[in-house]
């Protein structure tokens, strides 16, 4: 049997597919394969037919969904007019990605798997489920999965094995052998100012991913008292001419920046010049990056594009080992890539939080012997990021509002840990001149009912809140005025947001509020004990008035508590035992009138 071409393809959210598909890619090529490593949804589905050798990598988004770059793919391979056997030619191998505290459990992975069998693939080995909850993370499943796929593979096209007969555990030394998937090529002259150039949409196209709208920040305004132990920001942009559109539900989208001294203090790491200008070229058929600007300055590479913030992954270890020339840097970077050092490497890295850019400086030797060319194979991308929003076309025309609790926490390092996108959009201050945020909108996963009498029920502790306020906003503007919320915070003095705004629309009776101050009381309070404490209220409008249910919110264990507190109230009003109470509490799911948003 010839080789054939093994296309590795991913379906990522936030990248961990794609680094473990490159990964994949890179053990492939050390053995001589010819691989291709790429985004599902940029993959020619209908060339799936004739071909022979593809890995996927997947993984599945909260509510068991596909990521977004293969929605469309998702949609082909389901589709009914697929002949059963037509892939018949395929010998495939699927990865999932997932975490076992979230009940769709590697959903996408299994029926994907399942599908590209009744099409008629074969299987190279059985699908992999790793998972982010083990304790020595998805590598514990993602490393003996590999070791498999590669030994089945090799048995299948047995010339392979032949031509590079490597050990496993020296897996890590795969990198050196591979050039760079970019070359830089620094320019002298300076800086172009077409490159900070907004890209304003044309009249037709809605902002997207690749074409964000440069919204312009109206406010940023701290809703939490200043004594409450959390800073949260009601953020305003104007989108005016923007084209854009959502409903209550809808989420915005941004790419957040690194902080301005993080950049310097990389650039003077690496000893290179932020203002240098450079061009990129693919040493390969790889694209360049398409939201790279042509020529790009080593700032905005930095500041804009590659997360320096983030806890780097094994691979960034794999590689910067080879870069090492000092000996007990070479051993550590070595260690740290290795199965065996798993462990060690999750207590540096992963339990502090520990940036690559922190990591980058504890190894200041090899930092200063990395080379340009290997950035983008160093630093994973960084990854837009979604917020509800908080706010309605109707109530607010051409303005986006949203509502972010600035993440920052301590570990065990010095420097308190700070979430990449809430410290930078706290960071913006809209009276230090025009400041622009690129963002575009998506569909989200909340849908409100159309029917003007359907009441809806709606439960959002602390920023959970905001998909609420903007289906508040909606409903009340087209009439809809059967809306109950159950909202709760930690003091009604330090962070009840938008309390005059609820009240107003009591006042006017468009809505009945609960609240659950959980600390302005000796005993805790939570939204769930307002749940029970509505009972009869909540079982008339679910029984006799179709009512939807809806979660919103980010405390782990709240929704599980929303949900038992629920099913308590039907058994209680309703007559009806613990069993049917679930199953009744399963059909709303699966109808839609019980729908929840969740995040962590
Ligand atoms: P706490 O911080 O006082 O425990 C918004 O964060 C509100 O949600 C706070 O009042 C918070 O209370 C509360 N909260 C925390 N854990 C929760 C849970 N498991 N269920 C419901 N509410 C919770």
């Amino acid at each position: 049997m010839s080789e054939p071409t093994l296309r590795v393809l991913y379906g990522s959210q936030t990248g961990t597919a794609q680094d473990t598909a490159q990964r994949i890619a890179r053990q492939g090529r050390r053995r001589q394969l010819q691989v291709q490593v790429l985004p599902l949804d940029s993959y020619n589905v209908a060339n799936l037919i004739s071909e022979s050798l593809v890995i996927i990598v997947c993984s599945t988004t909260g509510q068991g969904d596909p990521p977004d770059n293969m929605k469309n793919f998702w949609r082909f391979i389901f589709k009914k007019s697929l002949p059963v056997g037509s892939l018949s030619r395929l010998d495939c191998a699927v990865l999932g990605l997932g975490d076992s505290s979230y009940p769709k459990f590697n959903f996408v992975a299994k029926k994907l798997h399942k599908r590209l069998m009744q099409l008629g693939a074969s299987t190279l080995l059985p699908v992999g489920l790793a998972d982010d909850q083990h304790d020595l993370g998805a590598d514990a499943v993602i490393d003996p999965w590999l070791t498999s796929l590669w030994a089945n593979l090799f048995a299948l096209y047995p010339s392979l094995a032949e031509v590079i007969p490597l050990r496993e555990d020296e897996a890590w030394l795969c990198v050196l052998v591979l050039p760079p998937t970019y070359t830089f090529h620094f320019l002298d002259d300076v800086k172009d100012e077409r490159e900070d150039r907004l890209r304003i949409p044309t009249e037709q196209t809605a902002p997207s991913q690749l074409h964000p709208f440069p919204s312009r920040l109206l406010s940023n305004r701290r809703v939490t008292d200043t004594s409450h132990f959390q800073d949260v920001r009601h953020i305003e942009f104007d989108i005016t001419g923007s084209n854009i559109e959502f409903a209550a539900g809808d989420v915005v989208m941004m790419f957040p920046r690194n902080a301005p001294e993080d950049v310097q203090q990389f650039c003077q790491l690496l000893r290179i010049d932020p203002e240098a200008r450079f061009t990129l070229r693919a040493t390969d058929n790889t694209a360049v990056p398409a939201r790279l600007p042509q020529p790009c300055t080593v700032r905005h590479l930095m500041e804009r594009y590659l997360d320096i913030a983030a806890v780097p992954r094994r691979s960034f270890f794999e590689l910067l080992s080879t870069f090492a020339t000092d000996e007990l840097e070479h051993e550590k970077l070595v260690e740290f890539s290795s199965a065996a050092g798993q462990e060690e490497l999750h207590i540096y890295c992963n339990r502090p939080r520990r940036t690559a850019l922190e990591v980058l400086a504890d190894f200041p030797h090899t930092t200063a012997e990395l080379k340009v060319d290997y950035l983008l194979d160093l630093f994973p991308e960084i990854q837009p990021r979604s917020f509800s929003i908080a706010s309605s076309l109707q109530a607010h025309p051409n303005r986006l509002q949203i509502l972010v609790a600035v993440v920052r926490y301590k570990t065990k390092m010095h420097k308190q840990r700070e979430g990449l996108c809430s410290t930078w959009l706290a960071s913006l201050n809209p009276e230090q001149g025009d400041v622009s945020v690129p963002l575009w909108v998506k569909k989200g996963s909340l849908r409100f009912p159309k029917e003007k009498d359907t009441p809806v029920i709606m439960v959002g502790p602390g920023t959970g809140v905001a998909p609420f306020r903007s289906a508040l906003q909606e409903r009340i503007a087209e009439g809809k005025n059967a809306n109950v919320l159950f909202f709760g915070c930690r003091s009604e003095s330090k962070d009840f947001y938008f309390g005059s705004e609820w009240e107003e629309m009591m006042k006017a009776g468009h809505l009945s509020l609960f609240t659950a101050f959980s600390r302005d009381q000796e005993e805790k309070v939570y939204v769930q004990q307002r749940v029970r404490e509505n009972a009869e209220l909540l079982w008339d409008l679910i029984a006799n008035k179709g009512a939807c249910f809806y979660i919103a919110g980010n405390a782990k264990q709240m929704p599980a508590s929303v949900c038992d507190a629920l099913k308590e109230v039907f058994q209680q009003e309703g007559g009806v035992s613990a069993e049917e109470a679930e199953q009744m509490l399963t059909a709303m799911e699966r109808t839609g009138r019980l729908q929840s948003e969740t995040w962590s």
